[in-house]
């Protein structure tokens, strides 16, 4: 059974997916790739998704907030795509529900990519390279915008490699993890409560018994490290703004490959592991002594050890994709 859950096809993509005609393939990820990393779909062919989004930084951008194509600050920071399609819900406050609606709102939104969609079917249809690339796949003779919206979200489908440290120990290689980092992941799963919110394997935020929506909880982020300043983006909130529970509500991301997308949370106010754990351990927003009335985090102190957060952190570098 455990060798199942941990196996590298454990997840179907197409359960993820708005309908049938959707339903990944490799040439659609890999239409979808040239397009994620072509200019092409911006307004004045300025920034592709990969300016924001940057492989090796497990396609985040290392900035606390995105810049705009004006070169402010966006109101976020960049979520990391691997895993992106095993949630319900898309960007931290889950406005969208899956990865198709996402590359619209980003690609016309006037401070990233200032794109228009018609205009960008006008230039691919003109392509003879992707314009052939899309026919062959979906038998059209002209690209539609949900073709164009479907290879950008297979490629994004594709970005799951489950092939991390953690994943070889799970499938049986008892040295692919150190003792730091077994001690880190029972600490995870037991005394810091880790996995109540992120859960294993993905180790995002789910819904059980069914697992068929993402799960946002209330931690009462900062706006940096020295947790001085409550942070007070509405979050999910924004969008239901007459349920109290949700305000300042944002979707459990992944942790997987986190190493590598410093810094972090939606605001990516926190510098370091250390930083966020640090946060944790006193207990979110309201163990610091902010007023929060729905936390959902418990505000109880963990009261871990220096030793006991070293060990966490190494446990987490061993989800990062090899
Ligand atoms: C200007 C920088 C920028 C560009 C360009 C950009 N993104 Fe993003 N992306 C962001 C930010 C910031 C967020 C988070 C916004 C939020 O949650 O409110 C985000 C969120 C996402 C998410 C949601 C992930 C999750 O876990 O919730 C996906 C998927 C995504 N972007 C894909 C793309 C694709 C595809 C493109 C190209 C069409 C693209 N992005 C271009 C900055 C950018
Ligand atoms: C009550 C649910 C909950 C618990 C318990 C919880 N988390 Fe989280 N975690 C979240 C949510 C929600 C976010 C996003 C919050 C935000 O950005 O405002 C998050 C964000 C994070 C981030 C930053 C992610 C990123 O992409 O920037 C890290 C790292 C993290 N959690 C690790 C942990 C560790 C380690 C523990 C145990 C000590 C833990 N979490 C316990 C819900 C939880």
């Amino acid at each position: 059974m455990h060798l199942l859950f941990f196996a590298i096809n454990a997840f179907n993509p197409d359960a993820f997916t708005p309908g049938k005609e959707y339903a990944y393939s490799e040439e659609k990820a890999a239409l979808g790739k040239k397009l994620f990393n072509d200019k092409i779909l911006s307004n004045n062919n300025t920034r592709s998704c990969a300016t924001c989004h940057i492989p090796e930084k497990a396609f985040t951008d290392g900035l606390p907030k995105s810049m705009s194509l004006e070169n402010s600050e966006l109101s976020r920071n960049a979520p990391s795509l691997n895993y992106a399609g095993f949630q319900h819900g898309q960007f931290w406050d889950m406005r969208k529900d899956d990865l198709e609606g996402q590359s619209s709102d980003v690609i016309s939104n006037k401070e990233e990519m200032h794109g228009d969609l018609n205009l960008i079917l006008v230039k691919i249809n003109q392509h003879k390279e992707y314009q052939s690339a899309f026919e062959k796949i979906y038998h059209s003779p002209k690209t539609e915008v949900w073709q164009l919206q479907n290879v950008l979200a297979s490629y994004i489908r594709s970005l799951a490699g489950f092939n991390s440290d953690f994943d070889h120990y799970m499938r049986g290689n008892k040295s692919a993890m150190n003792e730091s980092q077994k001690r880190g992941f029972n600490l995870f799963v037991g005394k810091a409560q880790c996995a109540i919110c992120h859960f294993v394997p993905l180790f995002n935020g789910t819904v059980p018994p069914v697992f068929k929506k993402t799960e946002q909880e209330v931690l009462g982020v900062a706006v940096n490290g020295e947790n001085k300043t409550f942070d007070e983006d509405p979050g999910r909130g924004k969008f239901h703004e007459t349920v109290a529970s949700l305000q300042h509500s944002f979707k459990t991301p992944t942790l997987r490959n986190i190493n590598k997308t410093a810094p972090y949370m939606h605001n990516g106010g926190y510098k370091t592991l250390r930083e966020v754990m640090d946060f944790y351990n006193k207990g979110g927003g309201k163990g610091i002594g902010f007023t929060i009335e729905n936390q959902t985090l418990s505000d109880t102190p963990l009261q871990l050890t220096n030793q006991e957060i070293d060990d966490i952190i190494e446990f987490m570098k061993a989800l990062d994709d090899r």
